[in-house]
């Protein structure tokens, strides 16, 4: 009876976190699945709860009240603190250092459930054993790997990649001996036995997750968060076999196979296969690469001129990037945005699927500032208006506004790119012109004829432009 009654709230709770994706797959939807997938969640957490309190003895439950209670209370209380504080720049980091907690959790519980249950004595057991391997495998993994990529998002180690000479054939020797470590593991008869197999594997693994991050350079690092996401969807599922879960099962899956989705779709807005991601090797520290072609002189403007600009144009289109995230621009750029439509200007939004720092960053930001979601357009809806257009202003954006990108051999090389330089009149907001993109490359659309460079933070440029307008 308990159990059929779990079996059904885990059914509500799995419905539920189906119904989140599908929200969080559209703007105007997204709020309404995070909070489906937080009613899912609570559900989840209560069902098995109960079912533990239940099946206790009389004597356990006050440690199991105290020890589920006290730890969902941490949890909560730093959940809730990191969540309130934290920038929408530091979105990235914080998501990666949350994935190393999965994977962590998935090597604990791998190891737990060998102490419990040791040895291969039943084919069943065996088949387990199996299952604890491959879940210590993918969490240790997962565990290193977001570390990594939580140092090198918050830029407390160099984005660039480390490129150890025949790194690819050390990651495949790695990956094989795990495999081989895992059916030795499976087949082993007592702890002692088992562990030995077991710590290799996890040694392996950590400094596999770490290496294979390490390779990867600056301007890859959104598909390697997303990967990692997948990653600690899968220790998740994992885990879920381990426990016999099915929640935590289907809950990894869903997780797993949406981050892998999203891994894909980031590879095809940046035009690299995902073996070439996870093969590494790309990326920069902020400073633009030496290169010695001639670009001319660019062209300054100022807050008032482009005011005038913009009081003149009968279309603007606003491509913004990780710089608005950075200057936090985005309520000025709501109200230049409707000042501009009040006088029947028409205004338009285009977005890069991999502008800022995150998937979603742009229109999350400008969500925020309650900027209507009509105008906001995705580049493949928007990318042939631009030569019909007045006005683009290019506001702390770089590499996704990158005409190098039609170039072969240049390190964007292939990435789809909005063809802002097709407009009249292009004004770009940036702060001054030694810093590159993400990518660390020179981009020539600040050279061209038709662009205008509004240096200074673009907030402060923003607002001064509301000012003469
Ligand atoms: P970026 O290429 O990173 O360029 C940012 C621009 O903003 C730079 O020109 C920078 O120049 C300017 N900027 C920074 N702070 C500013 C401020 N306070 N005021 C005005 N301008 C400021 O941005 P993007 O075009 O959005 O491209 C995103 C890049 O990040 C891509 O290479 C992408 O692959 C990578 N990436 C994306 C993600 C996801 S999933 N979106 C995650 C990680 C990495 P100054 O420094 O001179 O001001």
């Amino acid at each position: 009876m308990m159990v059929s009654v779990q079996s059904v709230a885990y059914l509500v709770a799995a419905i539920l976190f189906i119904l989140a994706l599908a929200g969080l797959s559209k703007q105007e939807t997204a709020a309404r699945g995070n909070i489906l997938g937080a009613i899912g969640m609570v559900i989840a957490l209560i069902s098995t709860i109960a079912v533990v309190c239940i099946v206790a003895k009389p004597h356990q439950l006050g440690i199991i009240v105290g020890i589920v209670g006290g730890t969902l209370l941490i949890g909560a209380i730093i959940g809730i603190w990191r969540a309130r504080t934290v920038e929408m720049t530091g979105m990235p980091e914080l998501i990666a250092i949350l994935h190393s907690f999965v994977g962590a959790a998935a090597v604990f519980v791998g190891y737990n459930s060998f102490l419990e249950q040791p040895g291969a004595d039943t084919p069943d057991n065996a088949f387990h054993m199996g299952e604890v391997g491959l879940a210590v495998f993918i969490g240790a993994l997962t565990f290193t790997g977001s570390v990594v990529a939580y140092l090198k998002l918050a830029a407390k180690i160099k984005g660039r990649p480390l490129t150890i000479p025949g790194r690819n054939i050390l990651n495949l020797i790695a990956i094989l001996g795990s495999l081989a470590l895992i059916v030795w593991f499976a087949f082993t008869r007592s702890i002692a036995e088992g562990l030995v197999p077991l710590g290799i594997l996890t040694a392996i693994a950590l400094l596999l997750g770490a290496h294979m991050v390490l390779a990867i350079g600056g301007g890859d690092m959104p598909v390697v968060v997303s990967m990692l996401n997948s990653y600690s969807g899968w220790a998740a599922a994992m885990a879920g076999f381990t426990l016999g879960n099915d929640l935590l099962i289907i809950t990894g899956a869903l997780v797993g196979s949406s981050g892998a989705y999203l891994s894909y779709i980031m590879c095809q807005a940046m035009n690299r296969s995902f073996i070439s991601v996870i093969l590494g090797g790309f990326g920069s520290d902020g400073a633009v690469t030496a290169d010695d072609r001639d670009y001319g002189e660019h062209r300054e403007t100022t807050a008032s001129d482009v005011a005038e600009m913009l009081s003149n144009a009968s279309s603007v289109i606003i491509a913004p990037g990780y710089g608005m995230a950075v200057a936090q621009a985005q309520y000025p750029v709501a109200e230049l945005t409707s000042k501009l439509r009040e006088r029947g200007v028409e205004v338009r939004f285009a977005i890069h699927p991999v502008a800022g720092r995150l998937p979603g960053h742009m229109n999350v930001l400008l969500a925020e500032a309650k900027v209507p979601y009509d105008i906001v357009e995705e580049m493949d809806d928007i990318n042939d208006d631009f030569e019909n257009t007045d006005v683009v202003l290019v506001i702390g954006a770089n590499d996704t506004v990158n005409p190098a990108a039609d170039e072969p051999g240049s390190p964007i090389a292939g990435m789809p790119v909005l063809h802002v330089w097709d407009a009249k009149n292009v004004v770009v907001f940036k702060r001054s012109m030694g810093n590159a993109g993400y990518a660390g490359v020179q981009n020539p659309l600040f050279f061209n004829e038709n662009t205008q460079m509004l240096l200074g933070d673009a907030k402060t440029s923003v607002v001064a432009i509301n000012a003469a307008l």
